[in-house]
């Protein structure tokens, strides 16, 4: 598979990474509902096997879990696998997840997270969310020095608006950026996206499927098969906006059929498009979700396809309630 620098660092990363947030399992508030983690280290080992040579997780995935599960599966194959991890989110006793950023506790969070994962080293950590906003720079200056002492290999960000990329620009300037980005996510192409690529930041792309909706059409039927406890039955899509998602789904899957493609694989070939764009992060939680993603695929797409889905994604963001 192709790959691509990430940004200043020294890693050549795959242009899929595999994400790791649904293998978190159940139990605290953002869970994707009842996961075996038998099929999840499959997952991970199926999605190496097949070439991609990066996983990100976090703390905040399962409240360690999918971390303990990434260091299990990953074990044989530390030689050509990086792990990318995060921190800056907390939870309460009762598994109640929230933004917890502190530049006192980043020691502590990589510690903890070496730990969970098995590594003496991490190869990128990322400050998950920004929040709050005052710790931004006492934790983006502790990470630093953990690179420095070698504990970390390279260092990023995620979720940052351009004005926070500034602020820790005149400290370090960030390896990479992790920012949501898909045919229903376009926030970032105005600034973001050539901030990125005139400073030499990678960009690796969470949720390029759209939390899955772009893998499968949720029709009903799909949206009946949910876990109650999945944090996507909140998403307007399945909700107030289900008919127009429903309607976009039915046309964008014409364009897959035309490309000889899956949806998810025309949703993730459309995020790589972006010249700007280092990697998308592809989640999943079954082997033969990855497999199907990784079959028969370069994720390349003419130009004639990106407008067609560009107007698409269009005309259905002026339709879309939020
Ligand atoms: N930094 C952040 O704030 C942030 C936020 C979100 C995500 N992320 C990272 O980005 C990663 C990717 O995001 P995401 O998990 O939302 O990604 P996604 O790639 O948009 O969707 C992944 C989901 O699509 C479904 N799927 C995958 N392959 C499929 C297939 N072949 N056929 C049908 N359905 C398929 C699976 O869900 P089901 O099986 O349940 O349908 C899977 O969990 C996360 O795992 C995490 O590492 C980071």
């Amino acid at each position: 598979m192709l790959k691509r620098k990430l940004g200043s660092s020294d890693m050549e990363i795959t242009i899929i990474g595999l994400g790791t947030w649904a293998i978190g399992g159940t139990g605290y508030n953002y869970s994707w509902g009842s996961q075996d983690d038998r099929d999840s280290i499959e997952t991970i080992k199926t999605a190496i096997n097949l070439g991609i040579n990066w996983v990100d997780t976090a703390p905040a995935y399962g409240l360690g879990h999918s971390e303990k599960i990434v260091g299990i599966a990953t074990k044989d194959f530390r030689n050509h696998v990086f792990i990318f991890t995060k921190l800056g989110k907390s939870w309460d006793e009762k598994g109640v997840l929230g933004d917890g950023l502190s530049g006192k506790t980043v020691r502590q969070e990589t510690l903890q997270s070496m730990k969970r994962l098995g590594v003496g080293r991490i190869d990128l950590m990322q400050i998950h969310w920004p929040r709050p906003d005052t710790e931004v720079e006492p934790a983006w200056t502790e990470m630093c020095k953990l690179v420095d002492e070698g504990k970390i290999r390279a260092i990023g960000v995620s979720n940052f608006n351009i004005e926070q990329l500034e602020r820790i620009k005149k400290i370090r300037i960030p390896a990479s950026l992790q920012p949501p980005y898909c045919i229903f996510r376009r926030e970032i192409e105005k600034e973001i996206l050539p901030w990125c690529r005139e400073n030499n930041v990678g960009v690796i792309c969470y949720s390029p499927m759209y939390y899955g909706l772009l893998a499968e059409k949720f029709d009903e039927q799909r949206i009946s098969k949910m876990s109650v406890d999945d944090w996507r039955r909140k998403l307007p899509e399945l909700s107030t906006n289900h008919k127009i998602y429903c309607e976009f789904y039915d046309q964008f899957k014409k364009i897959a059929d035309q490309c000889h493609m899956t949806t998810g694989q025309l949703a993730i070939a459309w995020v790589l498009a972006h010249p700007a764009v280092t990697g998308a992060i592809v989640g999943a939680r079954k082997p033969d979700q990855i497999k199907e993603i990784m079959s028969n695929c370069t994720f390349e797409i003419s130009a004639s396809v990106k407008e067609e889905i560009d107007s698409l994604s269009e005309q259905y963001s002026t339709l879309i309630r939020r």
